[in-house]
């Protein structure tokens, strides 16, 4: 569609109706929203009968503000919820997982009995190397099916995982298995992308060289490379593991029990160790899962195209369509691995019927052409989502005609880490769908705009988005930081939890998410801290002060920007910078990670400060997309600005 006819076009209808391909849900369902919000506590409570419990919970709530107990006096395990009931109630033939390789042509699948021995082995071996209940095991692995079933072996001890992106660095890997104490990980010796194998195993060595309470590593063989091998820590997965008992009697733990921990970038430089408890978290993904995918589990096959190192992976690769016992698909390359027609060729054949993926991959996959998606017969698809970042109107709208031949609903998802699951989106089947919009909250949640005072803002008009009450699945908190949990969340309006995103509420009331209003970026659906990636630039040796901001991209929704004064000494004058641009940027992807370089570094000679002495990354921002510069009055020197914007014009840009 023309940009003139989409606009027409947005004018003029503005939704879609609810597709009646969706009219089961609708039907079964008519008053869903009304019955939630009537009582949403005794709502969960119904939602909680989705799992198996040992003991079945007769507390629904605690909510001492900001901390909540769900379902506390239930009993259950995560992982036997996942796996042992599905083939207890005569599904174990069912595939859980259709794993397809990097490479074309190699697939693995597994059915849910194979799953559960799978599990049920990791699980002994992991207790044998000494995992025990409550420990904390880092995992930083490919999309390989093993990294599922590690986690599902962790919980299943009612031990703690931390997946920690296998695209973090050392570093980023070391202060996470530190800031939680891990004391075992796993990992694999590498991993394939677009043909070549990668190596893993050596950020794990280095990571550890300043983690001494790591007392055992187990490592998968993926890509038969030449690893370093420290005798009495490592161990190899395909001797250790296969060589267990595949039968696992599992424990039952307390519905609050820690069931993981997810690192995430605030708006400082360390980042946040998000948990999440076992009950809740599990109640709201199957839930969610459910609704927002109206999902058929005789019937559909789902990909959900994330990495299991972020948390739309493991709500949405693993525990939520687990629960649901539905088969999925697992897809381990980049999405122009082996062609830019991979991902339609693995719909295609796999008769993919509900496709879930972040708006930056759309608009990558868009920008690539129509003809790819055109040549493969697309029509298992029954259902698009979408998640991490605002989607454009044409990106949607794209990916409505190309992929969804105008047929299958979007469901735009908000949600971040903190909740766990999701909390605004459509309703296929019941509720009506808008380019760009997360439309309304779901069912048993309450989500408010409000403006500065805290107080509501009418239809037509814009302001933070907070959460109102208790969600299941929400976090307990920061892992070992209760304070700058209460102080991140839940002190900037009062009783609310705030979520550091901009929201518009349209004429309809319908909700928009705006992206983030702190100093969060969101680089390709990727979280990052502005000052993240300042602390590395200013650990250069070069570096004498940094200030970063997330410009908007086309593709990757933000992109970094970084201002950088060097420490320069007279002889630098006329010096060719390039190189040293260069070598700035290799320096934030060896401390955080490639996903972290910047795509732009200006160097100058000062930064815009205010009186006291804060540096005005707003200012910043402004130049960076290069838009009429804002208030500059509180200002020290505000010449610094235009010389800066007249240096954005003359610098070398590090594109890649
Ligand atoms: C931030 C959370 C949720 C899993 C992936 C990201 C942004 C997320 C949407 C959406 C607009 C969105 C928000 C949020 N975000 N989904 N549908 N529309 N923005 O999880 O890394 O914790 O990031 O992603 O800014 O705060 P995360």
């Amino acid at each position: 569609m023309s940009e003139a006819k989409l606009e027409a076009w947005l004018d003029e209808t503005r939704s879609f109706a609810p597709s009646p391909e969706f009219a089961r849900q609708a039907n079964a369902q008519p008053s869903i929203y009304a019955e939630a919000s009537a009582d949403p506590v005794a709502w969960w409570r119904l939602q909680a009968d989705r799992l198996t419990w040992t003991t079945s919970p007769t507390q629904t709530l605690e909510w001492d503000l900001p901390f909540a107990k769900w379902f506390s006096d239930g009993t259950l395990n995560a992982s036997y919820n996942c796996v042992d009931r599905h083939v207890e109630a005569g599904r174990g033939d069912k595939v859980a997982y259709h794993w397809v390789g990097d490479a074309e042509g190699e697939t693995r699948t597994i059915t849910y009995a194979q799953l559960q021995k799978l599990v049920a082995q990791a699980a002994n071996a992991l207790s044998e190397l000494g995992v025990k209940t409550g420990d904390r095991v880092a995992v930083y692995m490919p999309m390989i099916p093993e990294a599922v079933v590690t986690m599902l072996a962790i919980v299943r001890l009612g031990a703690v995982h931390s997946v920690v992106f296998a695209g973090f660095s050392a570093d980023a890997l070391s202060s996470r298995i530190l800031d939680s104490d891990c004391q075992f990980v796993v990992t694999a010796d590498g991993a394939y992308r677009r043909g070549s194998a990668s190596p893993l195993k050596p950020a794990v060595d280095e990571a550890l060289e300043s983690c001494p309470n790591v007392k055992a590593v187990l490592v998968v063989k993926r890509t038969n490379g030449d690893v370093n091998w420290v005798e009495g820590r490592d161990h190899w997965w395909h001797e250790t593991v296969e060589r267990q008992n595949d039968v696992h009697t599992c424990e039952s733990f307390p519905a609050e029990h820690t069931m993981f921990i997810m690192y995430t970038s605030g708006t400082t430089a360390k980042p946040k160790g998000i948990f999440h408890t076992t009950g809740g978290y599990l109640t709201q993904c199957a839930t969610t899962y459910n609704y927002v995918f109206d999902i058929k589990p005789e019937s559909d096959v789902c990909w959900t195209a994330a990495d299991i190192g972020w948390i739309t992976g493991h709500s949405y690769i693993v525990y939520g369509p687990l629960i649901n016992g539905v088969t999925q698909v697992m897809y381990e390359g980049l999405p122009d691995s082996g062609g830019k027609d991979r991902w339609w060729k693995i719909i295609e054949q796999n008769k993919v019927s509900i496709l879930y993926t972040a708006p930056t991959t759309i608009r990558t996959l868009m920008k690539w052409g129509d003809q790819f998606p055109k040549d493969h017969d697309l029509t298992s698809l029954r259902l698009l989502g979408t998640v991490g970042e605002p989607i454009n109107p044409e990106a949607w709208m794209w990916y409505r005609e190309h992929i969804g031949s105008n047929r299958c609903p979007i469901v735009d998802t908000w949600w971040q880490t903190e909740t766990g699951a999701i909390m605004v989106s459509p309703l296929p089947g019941i509720t009506a769908t808008k380019p760009g919009a997360a439309m309304r909250p779901l069912p048993g949640i309450g989500v408010d705009v409000v403006d500065n005072n805290g107080d509501s803002v009418g239809n037509g008009e814009g302001g933070y988005l907070v959460i109102t009450h208790p969600w299941p699945s929400m976090t307990r908190g920061i892992y070992g930081d209760p304070e700058r949990f209460k102080e991140t969340y839940w002190s900037r309006f009062p009783g609310k939890y705030f979520a550091g995103d901009g929201a518009k509420r349209d004429e309809d009331g319908d909700l928009w998410l705006l992206g983030r209003i702190d100093d969060v970026m969101n680089i390709s659906g990727h979280r990052l801290s502005t000052t993240e990636v300042e602390h590395a630039l200013v650990g250069h040796p070069a570096v004498a002060e940094a200030a970063v901001v997330g410009a908007s991209d086309e593709t990757t929704g933000q992109a970094i920007v970084a201002f950088v004064t060097l420490k320069m000494s007279a002889d630098d004058a006329g010096k060719d910078y390039g190189p040293v641009i260069e070598e700035l940027r290799l320096h934030v992807a060896k401390v955080i990670s490639p996903i972290a370089k910047p795509r732009q570094i200006i160097l100058t000679p000062d930064l815009p400060k205010t009186r006291s002495g804060k540096i005005m990354r707003r200012l910043l921002r402004d130049v960076a997309e290069n838009r009429q510069l804002g208030d500059v009055t509180t200002l020290t020197d505000p010449t610094v600005v235009n010389m800066i914007a007249g240096l954005m014009e003359t610098n070398a840009s590090g594109e890649d």
